[in-house]
């Protein structure tokens, strides 16, 4: 794969931000359930919960000035559930732990063209976020892949970002909350410990038909 401008750059902050460096094993990982303990699986949507109470599921927002919300944030009120993902095993239809896959908004994201591929993204001051507009499948930027880790909470989880194919000098790191200035936006973005709020999450299997759900499909 040969590098344009924008993932040299990329490069540069992934190294000045990978303080806390951890490998995938070559394990296949175990099956990831959700809240009901049922086994994750692959295509359909799920809302990520906060593992620990007093904050919300994950969701898209604006950043600044954007008029288009293509960030991913964590609700700060427990009652929003935020908006639900689907997971894209690579290779697989097993949404195990360790093992890469893509996450992708199920809902169209509001106001916004873009697709709801998650993506690490330079966007907000000096820290990596996680965005949309990325692309799903294997051959595309490897900045669009991510895996499922065990959390020491019990029945909690990580989520990290790993990139596809494997490289030497980019090592998967966690995914974190940050703040940027004083929006209140509970930002996720690659950890930077120190500045950031741990993220653990567990997963809620997202009822289309109901609850808060209002899917725009
Ligand atoms: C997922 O985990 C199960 C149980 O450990 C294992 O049997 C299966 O092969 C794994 N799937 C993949 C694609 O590695
Ligand atoms: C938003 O726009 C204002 C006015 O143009 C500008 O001063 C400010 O820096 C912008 N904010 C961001 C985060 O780009």
């Amino acid at each position: 794969m040969k590098p344009a401008l924008a993932t040299v750059t990329l490069f540069f902050f992934l190294f000045a931000f990978s303080t806390k460096p951890s490998h995938v094993s070559a394990s296949t990982g175990e099956p990831v359930v959700d809240i009901s303990g049922e086994k994750l699986k692959a295509g359909e949507s799920y809302y990520i919960l906060s593992a620990v109470s007093g904050r919300g599921g994950l969701s898209f927002e604006d950043f600044g000035n954007d008029t288009c919300f293509h960030v991913v944030v964590q609700e700060s009120s427990e009652l929003s559930k935020g908006k639900p993902v689907k997971f894209l095993p690579l290779n697989s239809n097993d949404v195990n732990t360790s093992i890469n896959l893509n996450v992708e908004f199920s809902d169209t994201i509001i106001g916004c063209p873009e697709s709801g591929v998650w993506k690490i993204t330079k966007r907000i001051s000096e820290a990596l976020n996680v965005g949309t507009n990325g692309v799903a499948g294997v051959g595309q930027s490897f900045f669009n892949w991510f895996t499922i880790e065990k959390a020491e909470s019990d029945g909690a989880y990580k989520l990290k970002f790993c990139p596809y194919p494997e490289t030497e000098t980019i090592v998967c790191q966690d995914l974190d909350i940050f703040f940027y200035g004083d929006d209140g936006k509970r930002y996720v973005g690659l950890a930077n410990p120190g500045q950031f709020e741990t993220l653990e999450v567990v997963f809620e299997k997202a009822d289309v038909n109901g609850g808060d759900a209002e899917m725009s499909r």
